[in-house]
């Protein structure tokens, strides 16, 4: 994948049976193919990676996990390692996202080491950061976003930065309907390549910011055509194969 070529990744979450998962990989391959000038993504369940990887190998579509391990191996149940993740033929692995930062209590030390776990395997780790609805009327939603950023990736070794994503996902965004503004998520993107560019600045003008919170194909173009705002982390309308395929033709 090209460096800040749109990228428009399809968070499947918890849903979807097997049949379903398979039919909108096929969907999401072919749609691929029709926009060669911006990148796909998806992050199907565990259970469903292997069949979703199996349908999308040879096409466009990159594939990657929602989760994986803050440790390499062993006895920690239920969990599965980023080498596992890449074992299966993930490229990607989201890290940190709101739902996992606050329903499961995921905390920035915690989420460094999955960092580092993936990054060991040489995938890509996309960081998922935000502030809440309560920290944004406090005046304090780009301090909380990055405050998170610095936890996760201040340290990080400067060769490892070409690896790494972030996904800007105000937490009240996520599943309401309302999404930020183009223009307050142009302001917390510009910040967040700011604080990069004071940690590597190599990589900062490299580096794909997605904002994610939910975009639809009637917002996705207004976004994107904000500066900073290379591509979108879609929940939502990435479930059907039509409003997903809306959605690409429209991250223009
Ligand atoms: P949404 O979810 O598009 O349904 O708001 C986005 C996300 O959680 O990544």
């Amino acid at each position: 994948m090209n460096t800040r070529t749109p990228l428009i990744a399809g968070n499947w979450k918890m849903n979807l049976t097997l049949k379903e998962a398979e039919t909108l990989a096929k969907a999401v391959a072919e749609t691929a193919t029709r926009y060669t000038d911006r990148d796909v993504l998806i992050y199907p369940t565990f259970l469903q990676f292997t069949q979703a990887a199996k349908i999308a190998q040879g096409s466009r579509v990159a594939l990657g996990v929602q989760n994986c391990s803050a440790e390499k191996d062993g006895a920690f149940t239920g969990e599965i390692s980023a080498s596992q993740a890449k074992e299966a033929g993930a490229q990607f692995v989201l890290i940190g996202h709101s739902e996992r930062r606050h329903i499961l209590k995921e905390s920035d030390a915690f989420l460094k080491q999955k960092v580092e776990r993936v990054l060991e395997q040489n995938l890509m780790c996309m960081l998922c950061v935000g502030e809440t609805l309560a920290e944004r009327e406090s005046g304090h939603a780009e301090a909380v976003v990055l405050g998170q950023l610095n936890a996760a990736l201040g340290q990080l070794a400067p060769q490892l930065w070409k690896n790494i994503a972030i996904a800007y996902e105000p937490v009240w965004a996520i599943g309401t309907g309302k999404n930020a503004t183009p223009d307050d998520a142009q302001a917390m993107h510009a910040a967040i390549r700011r604080r990069v560019s004071e940690l590597n600045q190599d990589i900062a003008p490299q580096l794909r910011i997605l904002y994610g919170g939910s975009v639809k194909p009637d917002n996705i173009g207004a976004l994107m055509g904000k500066a900073d705002i290379d591509g979108a982390l879609v929940g939502g309308a990435s479930l059907k194969a039509e409003s997903f395929a809306e959605l690409v033709k429209n991250a223009k």
